[in-house]
């Protein structure tokens, strides 16, 4: 382990993250320990809303160094994750080059000076006592051929620019990349990095999560809150609730001075936790087996 991140363990490291708000179980705090040990990437899979994005967000914090976020999408290109040249500038310097009658060759317009870095670029080259983590949000997002881009730098934290040659980190990034499994990643990423999948919280850890992020809300309310999503994540759903939409909920409690739960609360605030119609009527018809009851009186 090298020096500035001054890591004794992964319990240290859950310590780290617990103190910025962060918490995670012991398999999680390994997978990363080894990410930042190993200096290899860190992928991670896991249901929506568990903490993936927030896991790299988190890190950078806890460790005080910078965070450089790639979110992907269809059509992301290397222009815009790896570098790009300043064709404007290029011009410009073409133009005024020929104003005083002289021409420029592709040495002189293919070099530091027009290169834009984007945020594979950045994350190589950044200087500072601590390295950067890099978010590469989203993977499946991209084009699958995108992938293919990734490998030099994923493999060797080096990425070769043609008319400049390979720049290589001092220090490899620290780097997550996370997938919601929309489709396939190649096995050559895959290969290139440690794998952890993000379980769910257990209602422990849910309930201490919601407690530090809505503090609102009072323990009795968290504790029902808790309790019911993990009942209606049992049922069958297009969309179960995760931990954004529990927090979003208990928010949402708190903000309308619910302290005990009652049916009609739930009902009125069922927007935050389901997303769907049929995911609506089927809590609602639920409501009575989830202990939820019409009054009578
Ligand atoms: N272990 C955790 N500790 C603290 N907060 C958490 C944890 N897991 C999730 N959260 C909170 O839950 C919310 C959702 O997390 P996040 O956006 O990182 O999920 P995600 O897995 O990236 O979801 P998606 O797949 O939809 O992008 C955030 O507000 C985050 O702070
Ligand atoms: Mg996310």
């Amino acid at each position: 382990m090298s020096d500035p991140l001054r890591l004794v363990d992964a319990a240290d490291l859950q310590r780290r993250l617990d103190a910025v708000d962060y918490l995670v179980d012991s398999g999680m705090a390994t997978a990363l320990f080894l990410s930042l040990a190993l200096g290899q990437p860190l992928l991670l899979e896991g249901e929506p809303g568990v903490g993936k994005t927030a896991s790299a967000k988190a890190l950078a914090r806890a460790l005080d160094a910078p965070l450089i976020r790639l979110q992907c999408y269809e059509g992301l290109t290397a222009s815009q994750a790896l570098y790009e040249w300043n064709y404007q500038r290029q011009l410009l310097a073409i133009r005024l080059a020929e104003s005083r009658s002289e021409k420029l060759s592709d040495a002189d317009l293919f070099t530091e000076e027009f290169l834009q870095e984007r945020p594979i670029l950045q994350a190589i080259r950044h200087q500072g006592p601590v390295p950067p983590v890099l978010l590469i949000d989203e993977i499946d997002r991209a084009d699958d051929e995108f992938e293919a881009l990734l490998f030099e730098f994923l493999g060797e934290a080096a990425i070769t620019i043609p008319e400049l040659g390979t720049f290589t980190a001092a220090r490899a990034p620290i780097v997550v990349l996370t997938s919601n499994r929309s489709r396939e990643l190649h096995d050559a990423l895959r290969r290139r990095c440690l794998y952890h999948w993000i379980e769910c919280p257990s209602a422990t850890r849910a309930a201490e999560i919601l407690r530090r992020s809505v503090p609102a809300a009072n323990q009795p309310l968290i504790a029902a809150a808790t309790d019911f999503v993990g009942r209606v994540r049992g049922l069958d759903l297009d969309k179960a609730p995760g931990m954004a939409e529990t927090i979003d909920w208990v928010s949402a409690l708190a903000v309308l001075g619910v302290s005990e739960l009652t049916r009609s609360d739930v009902i009125q605030t069922l927007v935050a936790v389901v997303k769907t119609a049929d995911d609506r009527d089927t809590v609602i018809a639920a409501l009575d087996d989830l202990g939820y009851r019409e009054r009578t009186s």
